[in-house]
């Protein structure tokens, strides 16, 4: 059932393997609207810390850390930093997930090392890389237990304000947010569809040629049906998509990544 909302009409692969934890991933879907008055379960933040940490990670270096963050002052401030979506403040628990090479320094200068490679884009990735690896798992187990989550990419609006509201070192940098609470049920909480497996998947090589201009529409349709149906409006994925992208301004101020990283005391050489 899930495969089918999660492609247009006629794109679903015809037979994929299934698994609980398949169908899980599969009925995947953001949530911005939290029951803000139900409590969250005991050791659910270990919980999904654990999770996190059993994802994979570069060299076992885990340069990443977690910051939860439950004081609904400091919610409400982070919210107003990620852009003012309300519902960042409504989720009794937000995530901080953070690039970390603070760590890997602290340990370096205790052994009286500098640790250059620290310094390196290279590292500034890996550390971005597994965070998002240790998210995703901790999300996935949220989902699991039945709460809902909605990435905060917004966060990375203001990195510098974030920093200081979560009282980051030199070194750290706040990727993204995660916002989790129980679910509000309704139309809004759909699985939304994704683009054919005929756009995203190549075989051996990646293939040659214009992106197919055919699958692009019959994903937008499926999109525009997935707005109306969930109270959005009518909103094809091309224009957005494009609008997303179209200058510095479309940035909502992360044009400014690269000096923000240098602030926050990345070498990114
Ligand atoms: C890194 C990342 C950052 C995101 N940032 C935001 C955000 O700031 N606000 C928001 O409402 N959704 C955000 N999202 C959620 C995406 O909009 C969402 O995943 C996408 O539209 C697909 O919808 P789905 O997750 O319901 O399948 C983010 C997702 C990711 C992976």
């Amino acid at each position: 059932m899930s495969l089918q909302q999660r492609y247009a009409a006629g794109d679903a692969p015809a037979a994929i393997l299934h698994h609980p934890v398949i169908d899980a991933l599969l009925q995947h879907r953001s949530i911005r609207r939290f029951d803000s008055a139900r409590p969250l379960p005991e050791g659910l933040v270990e919980t999904l810390v654990a999770a996190a940490q059993s994802a994979a990670t570069s060299s076992n270096l885990q340069s990443w850390s977690v910051i939860a963050v439950t004081d609904p002052d400091r919610r409400a401030r982070l919210a107003a930093l990620a852009g003012g979506q309300g519902f960042v403040a409504e989720a009794p628990l937000f995530l901080v997930w953070v690039a970390d090479l603070s760590r890997n320094r602290a340990l370096g200068a205790a052994q009286g090392r500098a640790l250059a490679g620290l310094d390196y884009l290279e590292s500034f990735m890996v550390a971005a890389i597994d965070a998002a690896l240790a998210a995703q798992n901790a999300a996935i187990a949220a989902e699991a237990l039945g709460l809902g989550t909605c990435y905060i990419g917004a966060l990375r609006n203001h990195p510098e304000p974030v920093a200081q509201a979560v009282n980051l070192p030199p070194g750290a940098m706040g990727l993204f947010g995660m916002a989790i609470g129980w679910p509000v049920p309704g139309p809004h909480s759909a699985v939304k569809p994704r683009l054919p497996q005929s756009v995203v998947l190549h075989h051996e090589t990646y293939r040659a040629g214009p992106v197919d201009a055919a699958a692009v529409a019959r994903y937008d349709a499926a999109m525009e049906e997935f707005s109306r149906r969930v109270g959005q409006g009518s909103q094809p994925w091309l224009p957005r998509m494009l609008a997303r992208l179209a200058d510095a301004a479309a940035l909502s101020g992360r044009d400014r990544m690269r000096a923000a990283l240098t602030a926050l005391g990345f070498g990114l050489k």
